[in-house]
């Protein structure tokens, strides 16, 4: 008998746990920029974590959002928040071009770490961070929130149950107007539209496809060198990727994953909390989305606390297998833009299953 849409649905298999009723952890933030407010926020609204301190280059701007958010230290440098016996766990919030060095600082001072996206500049740094990792049996990860969304979560469950048929198509796009954010200019910074936005296409299409073949990649650049926009077809044996990314205009910023017998369509933005609709054979259509407070990075918050509590050195939701392989895409897209950082030594070819050769 032929399952139908609602009763794929109720049968799969997913355990979305609630993140309010995650064990309790107590955080650390490198760099009180824009997205760490975010993830305060989504820490405190959504979780059973806080943050106990905050710490910046400068002890000013750390006591300000300490001040403002109601946090219990501040630091004036990083080295005294990652040696702090107040935190369990420190979150990089700071820009690409710092994640390697921060990352590794706070492993050596024997604290697990989240990482914001892109999770390095390239895939040699992430392996960089993630050998200290190793060798001190300490947590890390990328903080690709995306992934553990619920509607991704339930996407992921409905590619498995083998409902769409055989995945051939995954497409992804995400382009917002950050022209004005001089971060967004800066080679130095590791700016550019890619380890930033493109990203979030990349591994979408990572993460149902897994790591491709061959890549192909052209896109434009900025005065400064770095990358404006970009379109990346990924080529596995049986199936296509496309990832767009563009920091110049803001656009539809859809997903969506093509089966030979169904597709999942992923609303405006795809990658923020939200709903996807499932149509099988073309014809009936339903939508799954749920409702929650909070911004959506307590799913990946609470992905930590779990981790932690588990004494687990990685997520299995976001593996640091899939942020090398993520970043070996990126590193392929970037060689073929010919976008490099500066004191970055060239990215190699790739190849093909794996990073750079
Ligand atoms: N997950 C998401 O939805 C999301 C959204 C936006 C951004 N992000 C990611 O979050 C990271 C930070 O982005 P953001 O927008 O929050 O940046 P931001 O507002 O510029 O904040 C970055 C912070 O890093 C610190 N910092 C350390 N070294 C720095 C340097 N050399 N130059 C500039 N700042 C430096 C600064 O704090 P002090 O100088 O005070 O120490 C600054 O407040 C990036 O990796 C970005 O991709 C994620």
């Amino acid at each position: 008998m032929e399952l139908q849409l609602p009763e794929i649905l109720a049968n799969l298999d997913v355990d979305i746990e609630d993140p309010a009723t995650c064990p309790p952890a107590r955080w650390g933030i490198i760099g009180p920029g824009g997205i760490a407010r975010q993830f305060l926020n989504d820490a405190r609204d959504g979780t059973a974590c806080d943050v106990t301190a905050v710490a910046s280059r400068s002890k000013e701007r750390a006591e300000a959002f300490a001040a403002h958010h109601g946090i219990a230290h501040a630091y004036g440098s990083y080295e005294e928040l990652v040696a702090s016996d107040e935190i369990d766990v420190v979150y990089v919030a700071t820009p690409h071009s710092e994640h390697r060095d921060h990352a590794i600082l706070a492993l050596e001072a024997g604290k697990p770490v989240l990482v914001e996206k892109a999770f390095t500049r390239n895939s040699a740094e992430a392996r960089q961070v993630l050998d200290v990792a190793r060798a001190k049996g300490l947590f890390a990860m990328e903080a690709m929130w995306s992934r553990f969304l619920p509607h991704m979560v339930v996407a992921r469950a409905i590619v498995r149950s083998g409902a769409l048929g055989d995945v051939v198509q995954v497409v992804g796009d995400h382009g917002q107007t950050l022209t004005h954010v001089e971060r967004m200019w800066n080679p130095a910074l590791a700016g550019g539209a890619l380890l930033d936005l493109g990203v979030y296409p990349i591994s979408f299409i990572h993460s149902v496809l897994g790591s491709p073949g061959e890549i192909r990649a052209m896109g434009h650049r900025l005065s400064t060198g770095v990358d404006s926009s970009s379109v990346a077809a990924l080529m596995y044996p049986d199936a296509l990727g496309v990832a767009t990314t563009n920091l110049a205009a803001r656009t539809p910023t859809r997903a969506w994953i093509g089966g030979t017998q169904g597709r999942i369509d992923f609303d405006t933005d795809f990658y923020r909390p939200g709903g996807i609709t499932v149509a099988i054979g073309g014809e009936e259509q339903v939508r799954w989305e749920a409702a929650y407070p909070a911004g959506g990075f307590q799913f990946q918050i609470a992905e930590v606390a779990r981790c932690l509590d588990a004494q687990a050195t990685e997520s299995a939701t976001m593996p640091w297998e899939d942020t090398i392989e993520v970043m070996g895409i990126m590193d392929e897209v970037r060689r073929q833009l010919a976008v490099r950082y500066p004191d970055e030594p060239s990215l190699r070819p790739r190849h093909p299953g794996g990073g750079p050769g």
